[in-house]
């Protein structure tokens, strides 16, 4: 297969001249995949006993003939208005413990035993009657799983799901520290749901461990919706290959936990209108990362989105550039949310490959057709190509929910800039990042020369042991604040943070301050004071690392900020707070030289080079998000563009949204 090129399309809500004509617009911009199906429940199935596919085999038909992938949808992601007046039960309530009306999507309660029954039937007869399709090459199983139910189906299901994880509800006790505030629990019976009527107010976690427990618990509620209808579908069809989209750093659901479920990733990306495009680069990476393989972007804009605050235009040579830079970082698609523009509803603002004006000399579908047309003609070269990370990010769901959860230290601590803040510098450095889990192995970990796990909250099970055991053998880690501080239950380690880390680190502290955003602190490095820190400052005891910045104002004036630890063949970095970007800079710097990475150009450039291989050849993906014409770096000059056909020269410069994919 060639990288797929199409997307969401919803005909629907369209007459048969509307198809053909359609039909023929996909064939002049080199549509050679749609994404069917995705929310015709209602239309599927009139009531509880009478199924209507004509029009959807009429469609699949169309489609197959014209020689299109088709990627399948199940359609269960919003049930249908007449399902919801029968059996209210199978909508969710909301957290504050509202059961919902029908509206809107993504609307169902994920415990609910009719909703899965109803589900599990269309989704037994898609699979059924499209089985001998060929030309389906991907099932989509309901649509963008988030969101949490509070309803007593929920709750039930929870008690469940606790006495399997704890066994007893003593043992319950002792790990969600109910001692404290009178929390002690005799039965499981007793166990609420961690609504707004129980818990308090929304984003807070008064009873932490309780919260934390309903957020894993709403994952895999959601996770099992996915893999009840992803057996249906493998039970008729066994080789079928099941996906559904992610959102990129969705908080609520732990996708390292999902990619094991899926046979291929596949992610949705809708960058704010101001996003760096380091964060995109970023969540392409975390996404590869999730089953360290290629996955498909299956879901982009056109150009303008609706549901942001402004929907800015996709500038020319925008979503060219934006497409390859999915394909630079793993994507084997380039997918659109959606080929023709609705009329009605809420998504009537938001652009598509084929706008409201129904023309083909449209400047969007003049630039997507031209993107179609040059993808065909690179066809499979990059498909399935990989990606070699020389530093690894670990992203943890876990840490990522229990830190924002936490009622303290600062409000202003999130988990992602967190992560993004170490994931832009060696951005800037053209250095290959890979995204792994906390659990990850010893193996996996001694792949890599540089590790890094900032904000790394909660520690479980062998990680510290493997993180330990890494620098030991001579890798080099970075970690920081509010590292350390947790177990699998939100239990704060004893004895000095960051618990254990602390060996590795070579210190401990015991106090932590959080600085209002509009306070700061002097920060001393290499000799130079005028740098300065902020957001949180740890008052770090060294027992044996060495010190690298110091703190130069606060009644911890002269103290440490940033230390390195030699340990084993090691060293292992601890950022006790966060420097001004010229500080932090000069930081990471020293830990990229002290660690042995070595940047695939060493040349100063603002360009984005990123690089795939496949069958012993290199492919360097060169993009230009700067607003300037940029030089090509050297290293990379004289290899053939697939794109233009030119070779590189020393001279060649790179225009504002300007792309080359260089084969070496
Ligand atoms: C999501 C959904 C699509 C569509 C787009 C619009 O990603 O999956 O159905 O609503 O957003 O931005
Ligand atoms: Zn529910």
């Amino acid at each position: 297969m060639n990288i797929l090129f199409g997307g969401d399309y919803n005909p629907e809500q369209w007459s048969q001249e509307v198809w053909n004509k359609d039909m023929e617009m996909f064939r002049a911009a080199s549509v050679d995949t749609v994404t069917l199906n995705v929310f015709a429940w209602g239309l599927l199935q009139k009531n509880e006993e009478e199924y209507d596919f004509s029009a959807l085999d009429e469609t699949v038909r169309r489609h197959a003939r014209a020689g299109h992938h088709i990627i399948m949808g199940t359609s269960t992601s919003t049930v249908p208005a007449w399902l919801s007046r029968q059996h209210p039960e199978v909508l969710r309530s909301d957290y504050r413990g509202v059961r919902k009306k029908f509206g809107k999507r993504h609307n169902f309660c994920p415990n609910s035993p009719v909703y899965r029954r109803y589900a599990g039937a269309l989704v037994q007869r898609l699979a059924a009657r499209y089985k001998n399709e060929r030309a389906i090459v991907y099932w989509h199983i309901g649509n963008e799983f988030e969101g949490e139910c509070y309803c007593e189906n929920c709750e039930k299901a929870f008690r469940v799901w606790l006495k399997e994880k704890y066994g007893t509800i003593e043992a319950l006790n002792a790990a969600w520290n109910t001692a404290f505030w009178s929390h002690t629990f005799y039965d499981f019976d007793e166990i609420v749901a961690p609504s707004e009527l129980a818990d308090g107010e929304a984003g807070l976690a008064f009873m932490s461990a309780i919260k934390l427990d309903y957020a894993r618990f709403n994952s895999d509620s959601q996770l099992a919706c996915y893999k009840a209808e992803r057996d249906i579908i493998k039970a008729e069809i066994p080789d079928a290959k099941c996906t559904t989209n992610l959102m990129g750093t969705c908080r609520t659901m732990d996708y390292f936990r999902w990619a094991k479920e899926m046979d291929i990733v596949s992610w949705d990306c809708y960058p704010g209108y101001r996003a760096p495009w380091s964060e995109t680069a970023m969540t392409h990476d975390l996404m590869r990362g999730l089953k360290d393989a290629p996955f498909l972007l299956m879901e982009q804009a056109p150009s303008q989105q609706n549901w942001q605050a402004y929907n800015t235009l996709k500038q020319p040579g925008e979503i060219r550039a934006q497409s390859y830079q999915s394909i630079a970082h793993g994507s084997d698609a380039v997918l659109f949310f959606q080929m023709r523009q609705s009329v009605g509803g809420c998504e009537k603002f938001h652009s598509a490959l084929i706008s409201h004006s129904g023309r083909s000399d449209t400047r969007v579908f003049r630039e997507l057709s031209a993107l179609g047309a040059e993808l065909k003609m690179l066809g499979d070269k990059t498909v399935g190509a990989t990606t070699r990370g020389q530093a690894a990010i670990v992203f943890d769901w876990d840490s990522y929910q229990a830190l924002e959860m936490s009622i303290g230290p600062s409000r202003d601590l999130r988990y992602v800039p967190e992560i993004w803040r170490f994931y832009d510098a060696l951005y800037r450095r053209h250095i290959p990042v890979d995204f792994i889990p906390a659990d990850a192995s010893a193996d996996t970990l001694a792949a890599y020369p540089l590790v890094l796990c900032p904000v790394l909250y909660m520690v479980k099970g062998d990680t510290a042991a493997n993180l330990t055991a890494y620098v030991r053998q001579g890798g080099t880690l970075v970690t920081g604040y509010m590292s350390g501080m947790a177990d699998g239950n939100d239990k704060i380690y004893t004895g000095g943070y960051p618990g254990p880390l602390r060996e590795v680190c070579g210190l401990w502290l015991d106090e932590r301050d959080a600085l209002p955003p509009d306070e700061s602190r002097k920060l001393s490095v290499g000799g130079k004071d005028d740098y300065t820190c902020g957001l949180l400052c740890d008052l770090i005891c060294p027992t044996g690392a060495e010190v690298k910045a110091r703190y130069g104002s606060g009644f911890y004036a002269g103290t440490a900020a940033v230390t390195v630890n030699r340990y084993g063949q090691g060293q292992a970095w601890y950022f006790g707070t966060k420097p001004d970007d010229a500080a932090f800079d000069r930081l990471v710097d020293e830990v990229v030289q002290g660690s042995g990475v070595q940047p695939p150009v060493d040349e100063p450039t603002k360009l984005e080079i990123t690089c795939r291989e496949k069958d012993g050849k290199r492919f360097w993906f060169v993009l230009n998000f700067t607003t300037e014409p940029q030089p090509v770096p050297q290293a990379l000059s004289g290899l053939p563009d697939l794109l233009s056909g030119k070779i590189t020269g020393e001279n060649t410069q790179l225009p504002p949204y300007g792309v080359l994919l260089l084969e070496e």
